[in-house]
């Protein structure tokens, strides 16, 4: 430990107290890696703070010596936007479990039921934020309407810690669905699952509230990594996992659910559908698709995308893409996925047999460059719920107007003008 570091870290134990501040390799171990193991940071403490006061307290304490933050909710993200870098001298604000709702807030987090529900953002309706000096700002009257000047909470969510660090949050709530419904159906193409989409809406209004494609890859590669779930419905390129609820008891949303999906099989939209008859059922059909990750993380270091685009541009995107990326890289692997009913798709790529990953990762650039380009031709976006962190960065600057680009920057300065919260990150 650097002689000028024990001041501080004195100064934060008598914070936080002593079993908080973390400061042995093997502590802090956990807390300076994402987790797909791609970044790798360093930081002299993790500081755990319980309350509010003791996050305003470590921030003002840092804010006095000068030294960075790193914010870090439960290590989930997929962008290194959570993982110090190598440079400072940072602390990490390090939380216990997984996905916490302040790390799901900052990286206004998205998942399987933003077609109903929106994403993080939509779903808040106050914040209490530790900024950058160590004051607190409590606004958490959690009222729907508040039509006075600037929504100054919408700021924070989604800038990763570089402008705040989120304390406390009132959010939406909604009835408990008593019935739900899940299904599955095979397709012939993604052009099918558009029309599938569209059909849904009609026959279940906002009770269709996921609706995720899965390609037949992605089933192979997940059942190699994990044998025991079962193929629901082979031979088919692509797929729709569909979810339905309803907060009513007496829903008949199953029954509509059935019709939509044979009408949909006489109209040859969809090959074939399978509904679950049983929780069980339903979750198997949810972890197979819910495992696909993992089951590329296992496969090897692979190059990730996650794009959106208006919905009915994703089938010419995916034909020109592959076009491009077979060209570039004969024999690569398409891992795609995604909520196509927010118009997002995973868009990950792994190595040609025969190529080692780590050598395929290091064509990262080339193969981004491709499928940004495209993306950015057909108007969408080249991080449609990942966020930025350290891994998008540059992308910001290449695909966001110079004009927006200099705002954020001007905000930034203007929240955190010693730029001591989350350093390196999104701008
Ligand atoms: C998902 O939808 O499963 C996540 O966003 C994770 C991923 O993209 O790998
Ligand atoms: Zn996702």
């Amino acid at each position: 430990m650097a002689e000028s570091a024990a001041p501080l870290l004195s100064t934060l134990r008598t914070i936080v107290g002593e079993i908080n501040v973390l400061t042995s390799d093997a502590d802090v171990a956990p807390y300076v890696s994402d987790w797909r193991d791609r970044y790798h940071g360093r930081t002299r403490a993790v500081v755990r703070p319980g309350t509010t006061a003791e996050v305003a307290a470590v921030v003002r304490c840092c804010a006095e010596h000068g030294v960075p933050i790193v914010p870090q909710g439960g290590n989930t993200g997929l962008c290194g936007g959570a993982t110090p870098d190598e440079s400072f001298f940072p602390l990490s604000l390090g939380a216990e479990g997984s996905c916490t709702i302040g790390g799901n807030l900052s990286t206004n987090a998205g998942g399987t039921a933003v077609l109903r529900y929106g994403n993080a953002r939509e779903l808040v309706l106050g914040l209490e934020v530790v900024l950058a000096d160590g004051r607190v700002w409590e606004s958490l009257k959690g009222l729907r309407k508040d039509n006075t000047g600037y929504d100054v909470k919408q700021l924070f969510v989604g800038s990763e810690g570089t402008l705040g660090i989120i304390t406390a949050a009132v959010v939406k709530l909604f009835p408990k669905p008593q019935t739900s419904a899940t299904a599955f159906a095979a397709l012939a193409d993604v052009d099918a699952a558009i029309v599938l989409l569209g059909l849904l809406r009609q026959a279940l209004g906002d009770r269709l509230t996921g609706f995720e494609l899965v390609s037949r890859y992605c089933i192979e590669l997940t059942r190699k990594e994990f044998p025991a779930f079962a193929d629901p419905l082979p031979g088919s390129p692509w797929y729709a996992l569909i979810q339905g609820e309803d907060p009513a008891s007496d829903s008949p949303l199953s029954a509509q659910l059935e019709i939509a999906l044979g009408a949909a099989i006489e109209q040859q939209t969809a090959r074939d559908a399978t509904i679950a008859h049983s929780a069980a059922q339903a979750d198997a059909l949810w972890a197979l698709r819910e495992h696909i990750t993992e089951a590329q993380r296992r496969d090897g270091p692979n190059i990730k995308h996650d794009i959106s685009l208006p919905v009915s541009r994703i089938p010419p995107f995916l034909r020109e893409a592959q076009t491009r990326l077979d060209a570039a890289f004969p024999g690569v692997r398409y891992v795609v996925f995604g909520h196509l009913g927010d118009g997002n798709l995973h868009y990950n790529l792994s190595a040609p047999a025969g190529v080692s990953p780590v050598a395929f990762i290091a064509e990262s650039s080339r193969a981004n460059r491709i499928v940004y380009d495209l993306v950015a031709e057909l108007g969408g976006s080249f991080s449609a719920e990942h966020g930025i962190g350290q891994l998008k960065r540059d992308e910001l600057s290449r695909y966001k107007p110079a004009v927006e680009v200099e705002l954020m920057r001007r905000i930034k300065v203007a929240l955190d003008p010693g730029g001591l919260l989350n350093p390196g990150k999104v701008v």
